[in-house]
């Protein structure tokens, strides 16, 4: 049974850019992009990278390992060798915290 969880607080992001958050078992991004709070699981569907050591633009997540391209805000790839879709989770702001419905 899903249900909306508490996740961090929008003060304890890191602005404009992919804060790592480990909740329960799962390790989480939480991305700060031109859009809005979005999160997806961390790792890169490529191989075994932290996508939040990477490069973001606000955007676009780079993968710190092949460089492949993500958009943070869909989870779709745009560059190889990303070829998977990041799994999104979904997420909503309330009272200043970043909640997700895991
Ligand atoms: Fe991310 Fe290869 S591990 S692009």
């Amino acid at each position: 049974q899903k249900t909306w969880q508490d996740l961090i607080a929008l003060a304890d992001l890191e602005t404009g850019d992919a804060t790592p958050v480990t909740l329960g078992r799962r390790d989480l991004a939480v991305f700060d992009t031109v859009d809005g709070i979005f999160v997806s699981l961390a790792r890169c569907t490529h191989g075994a990278a932290n996508l939040c050591d990477g490069y973001f633009d606000g955007k676009y997540i780079e993968c710190p390992l092949h460089q492949g391209l993500f958009d943070a805000r869909t989870g779709q790839p745009r560059a190889a060798p990303a070829r998977i879709p990041l799994r999104m989770i979904k997420a909503r702001v309330v009272d200043s915290r970043v909640q997700v419905f895991l």
